[in-house]
């Protein structure tokens, strides 16, 4: 897959750019999602780098960037890249753990033109918080830096990625998500990429847990509407249908690693024979609409049975590339979430399995705290 390919139809200009502008973490959840070869600090990019990305993003037509990491409050140009963000006319949201952000580094993202904060919650205590962080403190330093967001009335979402340990933990979580004065709390199971993957058989939930937190979840909207609002993201493993994973690849978003690698999704790089293009040496536009990687499962022209055929090959977009080459060895076939899939079997023995008596393995490569 060497030589730059056009696809036959216009493509559409992506809404969001997810700039991962380091993987230093001062965390190291056992869910992270991060590849396990993480990006050390000598291969990131410079600022103007960075906001060069920002700008031709913009010209593109991507409305959001999402700063994100590892934990972007580990670059001490958070704010430059925040001013980069929002004078290219960007909608800017951080996503943080909030270490590392104290009331004076607040003021200057606040100045800087930042628009939204997410901050991750890991459970809705203090002790819960801190050991699934790994970082003592943790939960009580995000209280603390929740309320100086807002105080400065800036709007807060809440992110909650669930697993098996703080799955009986929702309900808390949510009104916890109320306590800190966010408008919206995530509620998403994990992923399973990256360090979640390896610790996959550790965080994957019992089917009755997850059952009983749908009915929870479905309560809660009720009882807390006009209070927050709250989105769900499902596990995957459980449903009849898989995720539109990225909302279509190369439809909607692309991810700049911090290196500068430009991918179509968060693990796109588990995938073999993709060469990743990199806005060092390419124009963003350039390889949104003609890098070979970005092209080669657009669309549904790639798609294999039972997808080619299927009703809803434009609602899920067969699902998730990276999860079908984990579970089939095949990035090409229908992910097997889908109970549609040859391979569902494998889901469902997954979903099924007893949980590990063997505790989970951290994410390493922290940043100072
Ligand atoms: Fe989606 Fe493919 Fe399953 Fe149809 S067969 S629901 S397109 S994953
Ligand atoms: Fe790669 Fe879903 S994470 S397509």
């Amino acid at each position: 897959m060497n030589a730059p390919t056009r696809p036959q139809e216009a493509i559409p200009a992506p809404l969001a750019l997810l700039a991962e502008v380091t993987h230093r973490c001062p965390l190291a959840c056992a869910y992270c999602s991060n590849p396990l070869d993480l990006d050390r600090r000598s291969d990131e990019m410079d600022t103007a780098a960075w906001l060069r990305v920002f700008e031709e993003a913009a010209a593109l037509g991507v409305l959001h960037v999402h700063l994100s990491g590892g934990e972007p409050a580990a670059r001490k140009d958070l704010a430059e890249l925040v001013a980069g963000g929002a004078r290219a006319g960007l909608y800017t949201n951080l996503i943080t753990s909030g270490i590392g952000l104290d009331e004076r580094r607040l003021d200057e993202l606040v100045h800087a033109g930042l628009d939204h904060i997410q901050l991750s919650v890991q459970a809705a205590e203090e002790e819960a918080g801190d050991r699934f962080s790994g970082l003592s403190g943790s939960h009580r330093r995000k209280r603390d830096f929740a309320a100086l967001v807002t105080a400065r009335g800036l709007p807060l979402t809440i992110n909650a990625v669930i697993h098996r340990g703080n799955i009986g933990q929702v309900e808390a979580l949510v009104h916890e998500a109320i306590a800190l004065g966010a408008r919206r709390v995530e509620i998403a199971h994990a992923q399973y990429y990256g360090w979640a993957l390896k610790n996959r058989d550790a965080l994957l939930p019992s089917r009755e847990a997850v059952t009983g937190m749908r009915a929870t979840m479905a309560r809660l909207r009720t009882e807390t509407a006009g209070a927050i609002v709250i989105d769900y993201v499902p596990p995957d493993y459980f449903a009849r249908y898989p995720k539109p994973c990225v909302h279509g690849w190369g439809r909607q978003s692309l991810n700049v690693t911090p290196r500068g690698k430009v991918l179509p999704c968060h693990a796109a790089e588990t995938i073999p024979d993709l060469e990743f293009w990199t806005v060092r040496e390419h124009a963003l536009a350039e390889i949104w609409e003609s890098s070979p990687t970005f092209n080669a499962f657009r669309g549904t022209g790639w798609m294999r049975e039972p997808c080619a055929s299927c009703a809803r090959r434009e609602v899920d977009f067969g699902g998730c590339r990276c999860q079908a080459l984990m579970l089939t060895g095949d990035a090409r076939n229908a992910d097997p979430v889908c109970t549609l899939s040859p391979h569902h079997a494998l889901v469902e023995k997954m979903a099924g399995a007893e949980p590990a008596a063997r505790p989970p393995t951290r994410r390493g490569y922290a940043a100072p705290a």
